[in-house]
Formats: C-alpha cells, structure tokens, sequence
C-alpha cells in the first residue's frame, strides 16, 4: 500500500502519543503521513478501516498489547547483520571483558534490542573465539516476539550475511545461502520479550556487567532516551559497560556515565567505585 489511510491531526496526536507511550518510538508532527504509511497495512488486516477505530482497538482492546508488539515491527526497521559495528564488539571483548574478568569470576552482558539475533550470535562467537563463552552469561531481548522466534532459530542469510567477518566461519554452518548458527553457541544465550521504556522489566534483569543497546535508540525521543538509559545505567554493576550504536552519541545528556573511547570504539562507563 502506498500512502496510508487518512490520518487526521487530531487521530495522529492520539495514535503517536498512545505508541511513544507504550513502546517509546516517537513520531513528530511531520511525520504523520509516514506514520500513516507505516501502521495502514496493519489497521486493515484487523479488519478496521479507519485509523481512529483501530485506535480505540489499540487503546482498550484486550488483546491491544499483542497488537502494539505487532505493531512495533511496522514502525521499527530490524535490520541488524553479523559483524555489525564489529570494532566496538571486538574491543569489548578483547579488551575490556578480560580486564573485567579479571576482577570477578563471571559476567553477564545483555543485548538489549537483538532484533533476530545477529547481534548476540556475534558477541556469542567472539566470546568462543576468546574461550571466554563459560564465564559469560549472555542475555538477548527485544519488544517483538517476531523477530526473537527468528533469533531463537538462529538460521541467517540475505542481507544478515551481507558484512560476513572472516572468524564468522566458526560460529556458523553453511548450507547454500543460508547460514545456521553453531547450537552450542545459541544454546549460551538466553532470550527474552522486554519493552526497555518499561523500567519494572528493565529492573527484573538484575545487575549486568555489559549491556549493548545499539540502534534502537535512534526510534526514541531525547526524553525517552535519557529515562531509558537512567535504567540500562542502575542496571549496570560499578566499572560495567553501556555500548549504543555509532550514530547515538549519549554526550548531550550527561549523566552518570562516563565516555571513554577504547581502540577507536566509544563506550559508556559506570564510576568503578
Ligand atoms: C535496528 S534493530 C537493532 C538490532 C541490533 N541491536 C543492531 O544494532 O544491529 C532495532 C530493534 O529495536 C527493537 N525495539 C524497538 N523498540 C523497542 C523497545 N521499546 N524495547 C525493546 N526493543 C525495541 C525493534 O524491535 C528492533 O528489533
């Protein structure tokens, strides 16, 4: 569908307000035929032909908070690959992970928005590669149960192959142009839905020495952002790590974190002490 149903001011105040409410992702103003676009297919495969109906649907339904984790995956994009932003990785887990280590016997690091799962396979893999992967647990979340049952499938190919690192040969199985992650691998990795605007959930993590939150704060508005991290940082042990993606600075909000950049790679740390 190009376009969109019509969507008139006063539906999009309530519409956006309602999703940046429950899922955190913000649209302003001029985005309202974007936002049209985006959320049009889903209203009419409910059965609804005007977004305000679907509205009223979303807001008091019972079974709203299944269609807004539905709706999460029309509005985000998931696009994510093995090997993304690799450097940062690489340095976390060549470098700062062993210093961490160092000092407790164990570590959890969690990927905070997985998407379908390329993200903690490679954490997973560069662990292994390190004989790291026992003294790690590793936690991998995300709002949509779509794209974690993909993860948990750990099966990968198209554009999830696209900036394959050379080491990836080891954590996968190659069957033509698909790619099926080593199951020992997946096995370390434990997955779960969690809405990271939702503080509640982000507290029943527990503490966590590394969370990696990388492009997903870009779908947040600067307030969202702020409250989002407050929490990814009361979750983090003292001396424990925050990575965001290379396009989400965290400089213009201060806060407890401190940037420190390490081999080229910017990471957020929380005060040791
Ligand atoms: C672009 S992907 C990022 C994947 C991976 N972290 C990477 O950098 O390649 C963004 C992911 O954020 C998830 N997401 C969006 N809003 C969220 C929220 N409020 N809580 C948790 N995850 C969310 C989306 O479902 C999507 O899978």
């Amino acid at each position: 569908m190009t376009g969109g149903l019509p969507l008139s001011p006063a539906v999009f105040a309530i519409l956006a307000g309602l999703i940046e409410q429950e899922l955190g992702i913000h649209f302003a103003a001029e985005d309202r035929d974007l936002l049209a676009t985006k959320i049009s297919p889903r209203c009419i495969d409910r059965g609804f032909d005007s977004l305000l109906d679907y509205y009223y649907f979303l807001r008091y339904d019972a079974g709203a908070m299944l269609e807004l984790e539905r709706l999460a995956d029309a509005l985000v994009v998931n696009e994510t690959y093995i090997g993304r932003e690799l450097d940062q990785l690489s340095v976390l887990v060549g470098v700062l992970l062993p210093e961490l280590l160092a000092t407790r016997p164990r570590a959890r690091i969690w990927s905070a928005a997985c998407s379908t799962g390329e993200e903690p396979l490679t954490l997973a893999g560069l662990l292994d590669d390190r004989g790291l992967l026992s003294r790690v647990e590793l936690i991998a979340s995300d709002v949509s149960e779509r794209v974690l049952n993909l993860a948990k499938e750990g099966c990968f190919s198209g554009r999830a192959l696209r900036a394959l690192p050379p080491a990836a040969e080891r954590w996968l199985r190659f069957d033509g142009a698909t790619a099926r992650a080593r199951r020992d691998l997946l096995d370390r990795v434990s997955f779960q839905r969690l809405n990271l605007t939702d503080p509640e959930a982000v507290r029943r993590i527990g503490k966590v020495d590394v969370v990696v939150c990388r492009n997903v704060l870009i779908y947040f508005r600067d307030s969202t952002i702020k409250s989002v991290v407050q929490s990814l940082s009361d979750a983090l042990n003292p001396g424990g790590y925050l990575l965001v993606g290379a396009s989400e600075s965290l400089l213009r909000f201060g806060g407890a974190l401190s940037c420190e950049e390490h081999g080229g790679a910017f990471f957020y740390r929380k005060d040791p002490t």
